[in-house]
């Protein structure tokens, strides 16, 4: 009887936990300052222009800030001295720099409240593929530039208690044909969880958001065409795969990318919550049921068989 105390009051906890959430009030947006990277289009230009609905100053990071994507941010906020567009490379020591500088000079009343390391990019290709410079960007931009971003902002968000949001995915726990992608979200997972430990302490909360597959809601992966695969190959892979597995392989590949929700608002939904729910969750995952059916394999079973469905899964596509 006695043994099975702590497994019930950790059920108790699972239940009472969500109606926490739901009790205290939210967050008062007026007067707090958010960064986010990566506002030239997708989840990072939705999220700028909803936070500024709600009330937040915003600082909405764009990498080319003459661009479209942040004339039409500057536009869809009214021009409004809330909302500022600026220039932030995050591979850029100097740029990370000078977007703090920035901060700093324009704090509203209740000062720095979060930071939303939003900016990423992604590609395809077996690990063979792809040149050394190419994991060296990946590496540059999706995981050191959310970490050379957050170290930047930490002293100001240990001093206003603010919060962190990073955008990993559902691929940090598994791959399919984007290794190059799924490792660095892997990687930031585990740079968020020590983060999350250590900061409170202080009051800042980190939170990690998991989309599935969103590739029709945003810019992140257009479709790609076996010729421009197959032109980037270097001649000694072009000896070992032909075109015929190329095209299979990037078929197989757009076919996924066709099937990606069109419905972006829910991701950005979590990215909120996790700005302004007094209780946000350490993990956000917003992905359909299979997704997350997928991820409960990956993370539970034994590698044999979650290498068994990924393999099924590329079963199609045989090298001739
Ligand atoms: N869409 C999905 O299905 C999905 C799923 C899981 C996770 N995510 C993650 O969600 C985040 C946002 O992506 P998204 O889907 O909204 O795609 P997106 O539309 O391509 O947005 C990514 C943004 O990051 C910017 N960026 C690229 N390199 C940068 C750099 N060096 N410094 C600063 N900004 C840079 C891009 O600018 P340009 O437009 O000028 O290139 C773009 O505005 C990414 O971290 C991505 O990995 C997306």
């Amino acid at each position: 009887m006695w043994a099975a105390a702590p497994v019930l009051l950790l059920l108790l906890l699972l239940l009472l936990l969500p109606l926490a959430r739901r009790g205290a009030a939210r967050l008062e947006p007026a007067g707090r300052a958010v960064l986010i990277t990566g506002c030239d289009s997708g989840f990072g230009h939705l999220l700028a222009l909803r936070l500024h609905r709600l009330g937040f100053t915003v600082f909405a990071g764009c990498l080319c800030p003459s661009g479209d994507g942040a004339r039409r941010l500057q536009r869809e906020a009214g021009g409004a001295g809330r909302l500022r567009v600026l220039r932030l490379d995050v591979t850029r020591a100097r740029d990370v720099r000078a977007a703090k500088e920035l901060v700093l000079s324009h704090l509203p009343e209740r000062g720095f409240w979060g930071l939303v390391n939003n900016a990423g990019i992604s590609t395809f290709g077996e690990t063979g593929w792809l040149p050394m410079e190419t994991y060296e960007k990946f590496a540059d931009v999706n995981l050191l530039g959310s970490i050379r971003t957050t170290l930047a902002f930490l002293p100001l968000l240990r001093k206003y208690k603010g919060r962190i949001v990073f955008m990993s995915s559902i691929i940090a726990y598994f791959t399919l044909g984007n290794g190059i992608y799924s490792m660095t979200k892997a990687a930031i997972e585990k740079f968020c969880d020590a983060l999350r430990l250590e900061m409170k302490k202080f009051g800042v909360q980190v939170c990690i958001i998991q989309p599935g597959n969103y590739a029709r809601s945003t810019k992140i992966q257009p479709p790609l065409s076996a010729e421009e695969i197959w032109s980037e190959l270097s001649e000694e892979e072009k000896a070992v795969y032909n075109k015929e597995y190329i095209q299979e392989r990037a078929n197989f590949f757009n076919s996924i990318l066709s099937e990606g929700s069109t419905n972006g608002g829910e991701v950005v939904d979590a990215m909120v919550d996790a700005l302004t729910s007094p209780a946000p969750k350490a993990r956000y995952m917003v992905a359909k049921l299979k997704e997350k059916a997928l991820v409960f394999v990956c993370a539970l079973f034994p590698t044999v068989v979650m290498d068994s469905v990924l393999s099924y899964a590329l079963s199609k596509v045989k090298l001739a």
